[in-house]
Order: structure tokens, then sequence, then C-alpha cells
């Protein structure tokens, strides 16, 4: 993105933007503070992409506080403007609190998660093309090979080998609790906190998916930071909330973490030696011993 084009955008949107960015961005999208006519505070996400995941990703998102927002019950930034063009999709949004560190959060804020989820997961499903269907089994390029190789740590080989022969065990197990509406990129780093509880950022993968898979991924993505989730009471106030048996949740939820970590973090992890990496693992054995104590 060249200066120039910032400018541009910067003027379509009747804002002044700030240099630096904020966290995030492992998209094409680049999320600045702004600060408008009248002196108050947004925040601009541009995405400078003219087709491909990135822009499809952008129209999603947009769509999604143009059309979504207001029936989805949790808490998320207002629209204040938006801008389209050939190279480009950005939007303004009213500015909020900052995230918080996933090791800092409190088992107070888990629970507020587990609490939104199961509002937002009862929105109805919405109609149209562009909401995203999450994969609902194991991502392609994954193989047996390269999950055996990555997972080779003692004791888990034999562990891990019931998951790895049948790996349609987990996947099939995974898929029992009905999908619903998803925000899809469920962690720590998309969402905001300030005193009244969570504001949810970043609908850039919202769709449709597995309530277990949302539950299981916030747990699993917060795992290398050391954070203490506490999954299990979570499962147990969301399927409260809900309605279902929490012991069906909870397997659900067991499987689609230890499917992902398993079967897609071999994918995107190289392996070594850090507390991080000693973490995964922790995490993947305890999952397996909890899925296979629970057969
Ligand atoms: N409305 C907002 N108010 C305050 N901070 C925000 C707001 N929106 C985003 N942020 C901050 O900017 C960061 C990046 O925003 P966002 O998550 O939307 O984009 P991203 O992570 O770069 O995109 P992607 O996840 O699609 O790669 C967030 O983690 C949060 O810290
Ligand atoms: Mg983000």
């Amino acid at each position: 993105m060249t200066a120039a084009e910032l400018e541009q955008v910067a003027a379509r949107l009747a804002v002044t933007i700030a240099a630096d960015g904020l966290d995030g961005g492992l998209s094409g999208s680049q999320v600045r503070r702004a600060t408008r006519a009248d002196g108050t505070p947004a925040v601009v996400k541009i995405t400078f992409s003219r087709s491909g995941w990135d822009r499809t990703a952008a129209e999603r998102e947009l769509a999604f506080y143009r059309t979504l927002r207001a029936q989805v019950g949790v808490r998320t930034p207002e629209l204040l403007g938006h801008h389209r063009s050939d190279e480009c999709v950005a939007i303004l949004l009213s500015a909020h609190a900052s995230i918080r560190p996933a090791e800092r959060w409190t088992r107070e804020l888990w629970l507020a998660l587990a609490r939104d989820l199961a509002v937002l997961h009862e929105t109805p499903k919405p109609p149209g093309g562009q909401w995203r269907h999450g994969a609902d089994g194991i991502v392609p390029g994954s193989d047996p090979e390269r999950w055996r190789s990555f997972w080779r740590r003692p004791g888990e080989a034999d562990l891990f080998r019931p998951f790895f022969d049948d790996p349609e065990s987990l996947i099939s197990a995974a898929r029992t609790v009905p999908r619903c509406f998803n925000h899809g990129d469920c962690h720590t780093d998309n969402l905001l906190v300030d005193d009244d509880g969570l504001i949810w950022v970043d609908w850039q993968s919202t769709g449709i998916g597995r309530p277990g898979g949302e539950l299981a991924f916030a747990a699993g993505r917060a795992t290398p930071s050391g954070a203490t989730v506490p999954l299990a009471d979570m499962i147990e106030l969301y399927a409260e909330l809900r309605g279902l048996d929490p012991v069906e949740l909870d397997r659900t939820v067991v499987a689609s973490g230890l499917a992902t970590v398993l079967f897609v973090w071999p994918v995107h992890l190289r392996e070594d030696d850090s507390v991080a990496a000693d973490r995964m693992h922790h995490h993947a054995r305890h999952l397996a011993e909890r899925w296979l104590a629970g057969r």
C-alpha cells in the first residue's frame, strides 16, 4: 500500500489515519487508528486486493457489518463508513478498548466468551453465498506421514496411534452437533476487553461451522501462550444456555480440538524446543487422554 493510496482512502472516509498499525495483520489487511473530522477516534481496516481470498474475506467482513451486525446478539464495533474500489475494501469502525493477551484472561472472561458464543451461535443462518463454510474435516495438505513425524515425543506414538489409524473416528465425533452461525476466527486477538465484557472484531471468516469447533479453537489457539482455559466449565455453561446435552457437547469439543491439534497443527507449525511447543504437546496429550477416558 503506497502513501498515495492511503491518502485516497483517508479522503474518501473523511478521516486522518495514524502512521503506525494496530496488531494483527496476518491477512492482507492493514488496521490503523484514525480520527474523524469531529475529532472522534475510529479504526480503519483496509484490504488492498483486487481478487482472491483476501478480497473475498474483506467483502465478507463489510457485508457482515452492513447486514448481520444487528442480529448477532454480541457487541461489535459500529460501521461508521466504508469505501470500495477495484483496488481495495476499507471499513471505518468505532474505536474500542484493546485486546488482552490470552495468558492474562481471567476465568470470568473465558466464561463470558462461552456465554457470548451461546448467543452468537443462535443467530439464524443468513441467506447469501458470501459466508464461509468451515472445512468440517481434515484440512487439505495434511497427511498421516506428516502427523506421525511431527508427534514423536516420548509416549506420543502409542497414545496417538488410534487417531492416526482411524482419523474418521475423531472427524465424525466433531460433526455430531449441528452446524450454526460462527464467528470463524474466535481467539483472544479478535476480542476487545472493556469493563462491560467482550467486543468482537475481525469478521472476515464468519459463516457456518460446528459449535464445538469454535469452542475448541478458542482454547487451542490460547495454548501456546500458557493461558489457563476453564474449558470444561465453558462447555457446561454453553450447553446449559443452548439446551444441549453437556456430555455430548464435551465429546464433540474434545474431538474437534484433538483433530485440529493432531492433523492441522503439523501443517502450520515447525517443531522446536520452545516453551510454546511444550505446551502444545501437553495440550495434545491431555485432550487424547480425556478422549480415551470417556470412551
Ligand atoms: N474497533 C476496534 N477498536 C479497537 N481496536 C481494534 C478495533 N478493531 C481492531 N482492533 C485492533 O486491531 C487488531 C487487528 O484487527 P483485526 O483483527 O480486525 O484485523 P487482522 O487481525 O489484521 O486481520 P486478520 O485476522 O483478518 O488477519 C485487533 O487485534 C485489535 O487489537
Ligand atoms: Mg484479527
